[in-house]
């Protein structure tokens, strides 16, 4: 039987960009149990809900100074176990962020560790003596930088004379796991939300927890971002976060109700990522698969990089899809055409695609509604990156964060006062009160796939078999499960293509059939962008940006 995270469809809320209910312009947690019923309504299953926790916002709540409080913006304890008890009432499952690859530097802990080298949480946190060369000039240990600082990692603490290491900003210092006492605190806070009912984490940056433990200087590499011209072998991917992950494990597994971990990979490398669901299966249970966040519109570039995928995926894993999320910009932007009709015809097909894959997909929230990538004015930018890296736009990340679109009125529904990021320009057509309503609206087909997705045992848990021999413009696969046999056949160009010749002769039934193209198919149509539904597949040729799902 599969596992519920298996069979689910996530949706990750952005709590500052979701439903502001109070007002003061950012969104917060009562805000998201107001609008649960949409949730519910449109059939997914679980959330995952970025940090809410108290924090100076520099990095917007991935920066915590206090792991088991909720940030005044956001609510407190009451308005968190209100919402997690209103969610699991509507069948929703409710998965939190975990952030234990640093604290925020307001954090008490780092405030003691700083204040003396023999302050007992010193050791918690990564620390280097500030060293002077021979010209009297201070020397950074090594090369290892801070992403979103594009500058060295090593930051002063005039306390104690030493560097500690912020891999992000400054203001977010590695903790040190190789100290015990660290890594127990951790375990507490693990423990702390999943004792409170959770049903499992999103973990950050995983693959950041260790250090190497001489601190060796990364060789460089001429790729830019978000490498930032290194191979990051030292400062990344260390042995023993693999042994962090299997003793989280075990703590989750000690919950009742299959709690889930979902772990943040920040790498380029699939298989990298992949290593953390442990070749027995025992750490993560799911390692993000974010290499579709990087792909270009190209039927060979997205099929390339989903059976890279599932390739790289130890024995038994269980894969998982996402397009966009709160660091890369909406897919609908990346994947854009020449033209908004074209842009949103990609759309649909890529919902097709996420929507039919074999692996736990991720929606993002705003991408139902086909919500545009935010064009921010430099004045408006929050995000430190965006903020560094202005006028590199892609870099940023207030575009992907843009208010949520609930309906027409002003500042789209989101809240009553000055909302945290400006909205975006379409809002009075595209949200959800509008979409809801219309059936030909990007919203109604993913609610339309959703539940086919939902009723289908062959495309939430069946076996995936590409039929599309590496055609250039279209991507077809099989899926088979229980008795069921569904095709899906995805016409990524602006042009009508033939049914590539493979998953043509199993539509038309004919096997060895040449020229299957040719042939009229009796498979029946189960979703389609261009046919209707419940007739027989017809001809087999697919119209320009044609999405079709098909029992067979
Ligand atoms: C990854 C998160 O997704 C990102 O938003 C955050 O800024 C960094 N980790 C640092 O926590
Ligand atoms: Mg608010």
């Amino acid at each position: 039987m599969a596992k519920w995270w298996e069979r689910a469809i996530f949706y990750q809320i952005y709590p500052r960009s979701f439903r502001d209910s109070d007002g003061d312009g950012i969104g917060d947690l009562a805000g998201i149990e107001s609008r649960l019923d949409y949730l519910a309504e449109i059939g997914v299953d679980a959330l995952w809900i970025s940090p809410f926790y108290p924090s100076p916002m520099k990095d917007f709540g991935y920066d915590i100074s206090d792991f088991t409080g909720i940030h005044p913006i956001f609510g407190d304890m009451e308005s968190f176990k209100r919402l997690l008890a209103a969610a699991h009432a509507k069948g929703l499952r409710v998965v939190v962020d975990l952030v234990i690859n640093h604290t925020s530097d307001e954090h008490p802990w780092f405030v003691e560790a700083r204040s003396s080298r023999d302050a007992p949480k010193h050791d918690w946190y990564i620390w280097k003596p500030m060293k002077r060369n021979r010209l009297g000039l201070l020397r950074k240990p090594n090369n290892w930088v801070a992403q979103f600082e594009l500058s060295s990692a090593w930051w002063p603490n005039e306390e104690t004379g030493e560097w500690y290491l912020g891999t992000f900003t400054r203001n977010q210092p590695e903790v040190n796991w190789r100290n015990p006492d660290l890594r127990a605190a951790m375990y507490e806070v693990v423990r702390f939300w999943l004792d409170l009912g959770v049903d499992g984490y999103r973990m950050d940056v995983v693959n950041w927890y260790v250090k190497d433990a001489e601190f060796r200087s990364n060789p460089r590499n001429l790729v830019a971002n978000p490498d930032i011209f290194q191979r990051h072998i030292h400062d990344r991917d260390q042995p023993e976060i693999h042994g962090i992950c299997r003793e989280i494990r075990v703590i989750a597994d000690s919950y009742p109700g299959d709690r889930v971990l979902i772990g943040e990979i920040f790498c380029r490398d699939p298989r990298q990522a992949a290593s953390y669901h442990g070749a027995e299966l025992d750490e993560l249970h799911m390692a993000f698969n974010f290499d579709l966040l990087y792909r270009k519109w190209s039927a060979r570039e997205l099929r390339g990089s989903i059976r890279r995928w599932y390739d790289a995926l130890p024995p038994g894993a269980w894969p998982n899809m996402t397009l966009s999320n709160h660091d890369q910009p909406r897919h609908i932007w990346r994947f854009r055409g020449r033209n908004a009709a074209e842009t949103a015809a990609r759309s649909r097909v890529a919902a097709c695609l996420l929507l039919t894959l074999r692996g736990t997909p991720f929606i993002y929230y705003g991408e139902e509604l086909g919500m545009a990538q935010g064009i921010i004015a430099r004045k408006d930018l929050r995000d430190p990156l965006g903020i560094k890296t202005w006028p590199l736009r892609s870099l940023g990340r207030d575009g992907e964060r843009t208010p949520m679109q609930w309906d027409a009125g002003p500042a789209a529904g989101f809240t009553s006062g000055k909302p945290w990021l400006p909205v975006n320009p379409g809002w009075k057509y595209r949200n959800v009160e509008a979409e809801l309503t219309e059936s030909g609206s990007l919203l109604s087909w993913y609610r339309e796939l959703i539940v086919l997705r939902k009723a289908s045992v062959a495309l939430r848990e069946g076996d995936i078999e590409f039929l599309d021999g590496g055609d250039d413009d279209c991507i077809c696969f099989l899926r088979s499960g229980g008795k069921e046999r569904f095709m899906v056949a995805l016409n990524l160009c602006a042009r009508s293509r033939p049914v590539p010749e493979a998953s043509a002769r199993v539509l038309a039934g004919a096997a060895g059939a040449a020229g299957a193209a040719a042939v009229a198919a009796a498979a029946t149509v189960l979703a389609s962008t261009h046919r209707a539904r419940g007739q027989a597949v017809g001809e087999l040729l697919l119209s320009p940006y044609e999405a079709l799902v098909a029992r067979c």
